[in-house]
């Protein structure tokens, strides 16, 4: 837990605990709720297109700057390039941030229909629907020109509808299956969007935990990426699914941390082919909050404290929030956090919070360059 970032290299920037997550491969766990989830989505579209779709769910998470960036026309100077927010573990090499990152090889490859489940990595922030490792599921369709030459409609518009219809159709499939009875069983929009690979874009939200909450992003296939992969005369649509969120409203798994449990009073929850089952907390521990306050440097970012805090707490942080921010006279900027900690198995000491919040507040003296107040 000490080595928060591996300084003998410097362009490396994952630590220990993710390290730690390559292999583990939730999504292929049958009795996982992502594993069940996967399965229910993939029942979906062998049964909606005949089996059309070729799967993908073992492809390697370390991946080539070119294929996670350049492939599907990430701009240069675009932040998901960033070292704070993408795990670099050599300057031309990192844990794939989407999976995305497989599209333009399968093109290539001359697929054109396609699912790609896998584990993605990003740096961020921490709260309850936010882990720094966590599933995607991405999907591509490309049509050629008979598809919608007949309808009358241009291949844009014809790609979109088809896409939105085929999502929408996923969720009556997914949550239709145990809301029968519910009548406003989750409450969805599609919010419009922008991705530097699809063109228009859109973003599934779902009304979860009191606020709006993006579980897909999805769009029309930039032209780019098709003829570079040969596809001339066609249209594609492309959408990428979160895995865990999905699974948190489906389930009622109110924390993303849960997905990592090994505790028995988790994992006995749930099987193999049952999307229904509701999740039954264990009783409720409390959390407990202690407040930090730091005049910061220039090369100050959120994401590099959250990298600190759960390199030390692991799994006990709940939540890092900016609860105070404000620039004085000389022109010094403070910023207050408070961070929850809270176990999702097992009631903290007090002695251990301590312990872990020392420890916090010393690393972040360390490696931030912060002035602890
Ligand atoms: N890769 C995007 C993300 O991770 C999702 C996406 C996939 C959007 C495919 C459009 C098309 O946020």
């Amino acid at each position: 837990m000490e080595n928060v970032v591996r300084e003998s290299d410097p362009t490396n920037n994952v630590p220990d605990a993710i390290f730690s997550k390559l292999g583990l491969q939730l999504h292929r766990r049958d009795n996982h709720p992502i594993g069940i989830l996967k399965n229910a989505i993939y029942d979906y579209f062998d049964e909606s297109h005949g089996g059309k779709f070729v799967k993908f769910d073992d492809l390697c998470p370390i991946v080539d700057v070119k294929k996670n960036f350049d492939d599907v026309l990430v701009p240069d100077d675009h932040v998901s390039r960033s070292y704070n927010d993408t795990y670099y573990v050599d300057a031309s090499t990192v844990l794939r941030c989407h999976t995305s990152a497989h599209q333009a090889d399968l093109l290539r490859s001359g697929h054109t229909h396609f699912l790609v489940t896998g584990d993605v990595y990003r740096r961020d922030s921490i709260d309850s629907t936010h882990y720094p490792v966590f599933h995607q599921m991405e999907g591509v369709r490309v049509f050629s020109p008979d598809e919608w030459l007949a309808s009358g409609v241009d291949a844009t518009s014809y790609a979109a509808m088809d896409l939105k219809k085929t999502l929408e159709g996923l969720a009556q499939h997914l949550f239709g299956i145990f809301h029968k009875s519910d009548h406003c069983a989750v409450d969805m929009r599609w919010v419009d969007t922008y991705f530097p690979f699809t063109s228009p874009s859109f973003e599934l939200e779902i009304y979860f935990q009191e606020k709006w909450m993006e579980v897909l992003g999805c769009g029309v296939t930039e032209q780019a990426i098709l003829k570079r992969s040969g596809k001339i005369d066609n249209v594609a649509w492309a959408f990428g699914l979160g895995l865990e969120r999905l699974a948190m409203v489906l389930f009622e798994i109110p924390d993303i941390r849960l997905f990592w449990s090994t505790d028995q009073r988790f994992t006995s929850q749930f099987s193999e082919g049952k999307l229904g089952a509701k999740f039954k907390p264990f009783s409720k521990f409390p959390p407990c909050y202690k407040d930090m306050s730091f005049w910061i440097s220039d090369s100050f970012t959120e994401n590099n404290l959250c990298e600190v805090v759960r390199g030390i707490a692991g799994d006990l942080v709940e939540e890092v929030s900016l609860i105070d921010n404000f620039t004085n006279k000389k022109g010094q900027t403070s910023h207050c956090y408070r961070i929850a900690y809270r176990s999702m198995e097992r009631s903290l000491t007090d002695e251990e919070i301590n312990q872990l919040q020392w420890n916090v507040r010393e690393t972040v003296q360390n490696k931030l360059n912060v002035i602890l107040r």
